[in-house]
């Protein structure tokens, strides 16, 4: 048999609503690229990686142009034109779209359009420590910070238990026909990891990085900009 091959899929369908920009967060330009440039140049460039798959909204305008723009991306990446309403949507979308060109041990790497902080390291790190998992995982990183629950009046009603906590990153890494039964029989899930502990498995968390976390709000785009431009 044939080793597992490794795929990326990049749900880029959503429309950016917290970050309040006037076109899609994925294209809005950072570090002069946009957002989605960032992601699709460093998945393509990284070895392990078989495809790239990026699943867009149907009525998309903008990704003709990104992929015309980028001649060196043709052959690598493929655009999906299967968004749906959620993100486990377009992602569940994305994994039937690709059915006949990935075997059912494949494995695929689920990661957001909106994480451009994303390196070729931490690639290899995520599939060199999940090479003989029978589950998958996903980038993670340990929380820091001392947590507080805080009620209707931004009271502190509690302070949570830090010890073991992790927050989730992507890539998501889960063989493709694990991840299409997961996210078909999860309800509203809000990353792949979650479907798949639904079929009471325990995905392994692999240590992130924080230059890989997603940009949401406004003020992140400076940040995200800041580790863009030092390339390191
Ligand atoms: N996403 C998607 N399909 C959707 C919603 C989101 O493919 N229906 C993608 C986004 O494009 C992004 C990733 O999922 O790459 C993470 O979602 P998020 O950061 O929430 O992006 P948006 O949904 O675009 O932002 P917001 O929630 O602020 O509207
Ligand atoms: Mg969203």
């Amino acid at each position: 048999m044939n080793p597992s091959r490794h795929f990326a899929l990049i749900p880029a369908a959503g429309v950016g609503a917290r970050l309040g920009a006037a076109i899609p967060k994925q294209y809005m330009p950072l570090a002069g690229q946009p957002m989605l440039m960032h992601v699709l140049r460093t998945f393509a460039a990284a070895s392990e990686i078989s495809h790239v798959f990026v699943v867009v909204s149907p009525d998309d305008g903008y990704i003709a142009d990104l992929m015309a723009a980028a001649p060196h991306l043709q052959g690598r990446v493929t655009v999906l034109y299967h968004g749906g309403a959620s993100r486990q949507a377009s992602v569940l979308n994305g994994l039937q779209a690709v059915k006949a060109q990935v075997d059912e041990d494949d494995w695929m790497l689920v990661h957001d359009a909106a994480r451009p902080g994303l390196t070729q390291d931490l690639i290899a790190q995520l599939i060199a420590a999940l090479k003989d998992d029978r589950v998958g995982g996903l980038l993670a990183l340990p929380v820091v910070d001392t947590l507080k629950r805080g009620d209707q009046n931004a009271r502190v009603a509690q302070t949570v238990e830090r010890s073991g906590l992790w927050a989730a990153q992507t890539p998501q890494m889960f063989r493709h026909g694990l991840l299409t039964r997961a996210l078909t029989l999860a309800e509203a899930v809000t990353d792949e990891a979650g479907a798949v502990e639904l079929l009471g498995l325990q995905p392994r968390l692999v240590e992130g990085s924080p230059r890989n976390f997603k940009v949401t709000l406004p003020h992140d785009v400076a940040l995200a900009e800041m580790f863009l431009k030092e390339q390191v």
